[in-house]
């Protein structure tokens, strides 16, 4: 175990013991690969009158960090630092309601929410909810012009105006003050026949709103058995993508949602999730450049919940979550925000 001023002494269950002195600007950052590392630097102004004080070791689970830092007086001062983050990715946690809550049930909803939200600092993270088209005024109304919280869409048009019957387009979501929208989700794309070609055109109606397209991508359970995981990542990624200028790619965001895993409770390893992003990030830099690539949000979606997503959020290149049924609770929602903060 390395580190400056001793202030590691491998205490309960392996976590770190930490002197009281150093209160002040402790920070704690986290380079996870499957096995955690930690490091923190504590500044000199606790009342040891001790210098600046490092360490670093590595731990098995943040949760024990998590804990050790909860019964610390000085808790309120450490943060968690993902790897996300380093790279200035804010990550971005998003409820996909899917064809669930009429504006009754949402108000419901977001009463219940807006408290499980007041009891934790989670501006750390960015918040979505996604509601079907007849919701989002009901959801607008509850939030009451609370920035805090995004709207998001399920779908777009690809045409701008006109005979176009059932559809809703990207300027009339914006009117309504909608800033996001999904795009390509499998269920579209295996129930509606949506293809990466028609996927980009909505992408850039959106992109030229000013919405940020919630792009996704995803591999079904033959594909992966059959050794086409990334043929397929590529071509979702590049067709879905094709077109756009760097700064147009960095708005975007990518859901990567393996099919076999949606609604499925098969939520994909922490591993096989990194791997598959890290594939997304390695083509995104052949598309658009490294710079642009290490900008772009990366979202897992696919049972994501309360007791996975710690796991799930702490690997490098997963930036968020796009939630399907764990984000029809507000109680099980606010949860998952929480293991991202
Ligand atoms: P799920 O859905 O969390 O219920 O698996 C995820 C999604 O479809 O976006």
């Amino acid at each position: 175990m390395e580190g400056g001023n001793a202030a590691y002494a491998g205490g309960r269950r392996g976590s770190p013991v930490f002197p009281r002195e150093y209160q002040a600007e402790t920070l704690f950052q986290i380079d996870i690969a499957f096995k955690m590392r930690w490091q923190f630097s504590a500044g000199g102004r606790g009342r040891g009158g001790a210098g600046a004080a490092e360490g670093e070791g590595l731990l098995q689970s943040r949760h024990i960090l998590l804990d050790f830092a909860a019964e610390q007086e000085h808790a309120r001062r450490i943060r968690i630092i993902t790897q996300s983050e380093i790279m200035s990715r804010k990550p971005i946690i998003a409820a996909n309601w899917k064809m669930n809550m009429g504006p009754a049930e949402a108000r419901e909803y977001l009463a219940g929410f807006r408290k499980e939200l007041a009891a934790f600092d989670g501006s750390h993270v960015e918040k979505v909810l996604v509601p079907p088209f007849v919701t989002i005024p009901a959801v607008m109304d509850a939030l009451g012009g609370c920035s805090c919280v995004g709207v998001g869409a399920q779908n777009c048009s690809d045409r701008d105006n006109g005979a176009y019957t059932g559809e809703v387009s990207t300027a009339m979501l914006a009117e309504l003050g909608v800033r996001y929208v999904v795009l390509g989700h499998s269920e579209r794309r295996r129930y509606y026949g949506e293809t990466d070609s028609f996927i980009n055109g909505k992408i850039k109606k959106a992109l030229a709103a000013g919405l940020t397209p919630i792009h996704c991508i995803g591999e079904t359970l033959e594909q992966r058995d059959g050794g086409q995981l990334e043929s397929v990542l590529r071509t979702q990624v590049t067709e879905g993508l094709a077109g756009l200028a760097p700064e147009q790619a960095a708005s975007v965001v990518i859901a990567y949602e393996p099919v076999w895993a949606i609604g499925t409770g098969r939520t994909a390893t922490a591993r096989q999730a990194q791997e598959a992003h890290a594939f997304v990030r390695s083509v995104l830099a052949d598309s658009f450049g490294r710079e642009t690539a290490e900008k772009i949000r990366i979202q897992y979606g696919g049972s994501m919940k309360p007791d996975n997503a710690l796991e799930l959020m702490a690997q490098p290149d997963i930036d968020g979550g796009l939630i399907g049924g764990a984000g029809l609770k507000p109680d099980s929602f606010a949860a998952i925000i929480r293991a991202a903060c």
